[in-house]
C-alpha cells in the first residue's frame, strides 16, 4: 500500500524527533519514497545525516540550501506529496500552520501542497491543554488536517501526561488509512443543511431549537474529504468548514430557498438540519414590550423542505425521536420520498444534540435496516456517505 508512494515527512524540533528516525525506517522498508523536510530547530534533536542514510534521499533542511535535486524546493516537494505527515509536530509549526505562516521549507511546503496532511502532536502535557494549542489544532482539524492524538505516559520533562507522539505503527497506519482514504465522491455535488432555524418574533427574540449543527458540519467535512464539492446551509452561527460552500440561513424559509438553489445540480440532499415546523404569524417589527400578564404566540406551519425538494438527487433525512423511533422514521422516510432516513434516539446518552457522537438506525427505501453503534458524528458522516456514494453509483 505504500510502496512507491511519496511521503514527506515533517521533523519539528521536540525530544521526540528521534522517533522519527523510526518512522522514516519503516516508511521506507515499505516501499515508500520518504522525502523528509526538517526545521532547523529539528536538527538540533538528529542530524539530517542520520535520516538521509535511512531514507537514502536528500533531506531538505532550509529553503535556501536546496539539496540539489529540486530546482524551487517547497514547490516540488509540496506537489510530489501523496501525504505530508509531520512527526512529531510541536505547538510551534501547530500554531504557524494555523496561522498560515510560511517562513520556512516545511510551512512553506504545506501550504502550497494540496495533498492531505497528517500532524502528530508532541510536547509537554500543559503545552498541549493550552486552550490556544486545542484552538490551532481545532482550526487544522476544520480545514480537513488529520491530527493524530498523542499518548499518555512518561514525558521527558519527566512527569506524566498526555503529549507523547504515539507508536510508529500507530503513525503508520493513520498514515496508510489516510492514503486509501476513499475519493468515492469525486465530482459529485452534495448539500447539505446544519443547524436550528430561527424564527423571529421581534428584533430581539427567536422560536429556534437545540440543534448545534455538528451532525451537518461533519457531514460537509466527511463529503469534501472524499472529494465532493460540497455546499453547507447552515443556521448555526458557528464558522463553517473551509474547502465548502457556506450558505448561512436563519429562517425555514431562507433555508428552503437555499436548498432550491443548491440543488439544482445536485447529486444529494442531505437535511441534518432541524428546522422549525412553525414560525410566528406576525413578526413585530419593534421590541414588543411587557404589558399584559400572558403573551400568545399566534404560529403557522413552516413548508417541509425535504418533502417539498424537488429534483433527481438522491434525498436524505434526518429523524430526531423521542419515542417509536423505527415506527415514525419509516413514515417519515415514506412522506417525504426519500431513498435514506437516519433515525436518532435524542433520549439515549451520548446521542442528539450538542454532543460530539450519535448513535444512528439507517432505513433505506427498500427497507434495510443498519443499527450503528455509538461513534463520532464523523464516523457517522462517513457511514452515512458510505451509503450515499453505493446509491449514486448504482444510478
Ligand atoms: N425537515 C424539513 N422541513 C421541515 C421539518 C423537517 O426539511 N419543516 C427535515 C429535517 O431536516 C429532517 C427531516 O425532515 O431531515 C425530519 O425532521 P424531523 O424534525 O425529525 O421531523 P418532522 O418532519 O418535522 O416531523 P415531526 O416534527 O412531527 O417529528
Amino acid at each position: 500500500m505504500l510502496t512507491n508512494k511519496t511521503i514527506v515527512l515533517g521533523i519539528t524540533g521536540g525530544i521526540a524527533a528521534y522517533k522519527a528516525v523510526d518512522i522514516a525506517s519503516k516508511l521506507t522498508q515499505a516501499g515508500a519514497k520518504v522525502e523528509v523536510v526538517m526545521t532547523e530547530s529539528a536538527t538540533r534533536f538528529i542530524t539530517p545525516l542520520t535520516l538521509r542514510a535511512i531514507t537514502g534521499r536528500p533531506v531538505v533542511t532550509s529553503m535556501w540550501e536546496p539539496a540539489g535535486e529540486f530546482r524551487v524546493e517547497h514547490i516540488a516537494l509540496a506537489e510530489a506529496a501523496d501525504i505530508i505527515a509531520i512527526a512529531p509536530a510541536t505547538a510551534n509549526i501547530i500554531a504557524r500552520l494555523a496561522a498560515g505562516i510560511s517562513d520556512d521549507i516545511l510551512s512553506c511546503t504545506v501550504l502550497a501542497s494540496k495533498a492531505p496532511v497528517l500532524v502528530a502532536p508532541a510536547m509537554h502535557t500543559a503545552m498541549f491543554l493550552n486552550p490556544v494549542t486545542q484552538e490551532n489544532l481545532a482550526r487544522l482539524k476544520a480545514r480537513g488536517f488529520i491530527i493524530v492524538d498523542p499518548a499518555s505516559g512518561k514525558l521527558a520533562s519527566g512527569g506524566q501526561g498526555v503529549g507523547r507522539l504515539p507508536d510508529t505503527e500507530i503513525i503508520i497506519a493513520a498514515i496508510e488509512k489516510t492514503l486509501t482514504r476513499s475519493s468515492d465522491l469525486d465530482g459529485r455535488h452534495i448539500v447539505v443543511t446544519a443547524g436550528g432555524t430561527r424564527e423571529p418574533i421581534d428584533p430581539v427574540r427567536y422560536v429556534g431549537n437545540r440543534s448545534s449543527g455538528k451532525m451537518g458540519y461533519a457531514l460537509a467535512e466527511a463529503a469534501r474529504d472524499r472529494g465532493a464539492t460540497v455546499v453547507l446551509i447552515t443556521a448555526s452561527p458557528h464558522p463553517g468548514p473551509s474547502g465548502v460552500e457556506v450558505v448561512t440561513v436563519e429562517t425555514a424559509t431562507q433555508m428552503q430557498s437555499a436548498v432550491a438553489k443548491a440543488t439544482v445540480s445536485a447529486d444529494a440532499l442531505i437535511m441534518a438540519a432541524a428546522v422549525a415546523d412553525y414560525r410566528p404569524k406576525n413578526v413585530s417589527p419593534t421590541k414588543i414590550k411587557k404589558q399584559a400578564p400572558g403573551l400568545t404566540l399566534e404560529l403557522v406551519r413552516n413548508p417541509d423542505i425535504l418533502a417539498e425538494a424537488m429534483g433527481s438527487f438522491i434525498k436524505v433525512g434526518f429523524a430526531a425521536e423521542s419515542e417509536n423511533l423505527l415506527e415514525n422514521a419509516r413514515q417519515k422516510l415514506e412522506m417525504k420520498q426519500l431513498d435514506i432516513i437516519v433515525a436518532n434516539d435524542i433520549t439515549e446518552t451520548g446521542s442528539g444534540f450538542a454532543v460530539e457522537t450519535n448513535r444512528v438506525t439507517l432505513i433505506d427505501k427498500q427497507g434495510n435496516v443498519t443499527e450503528l453503534p455509538l461513534m463520532t458524528k464523523r464516523e457517522v458522516a462517513d457511514k452515512i456517505l458510505d451509503r450515499v456514494g453505493e446509491l449514486l453509483t448504482k444510478r
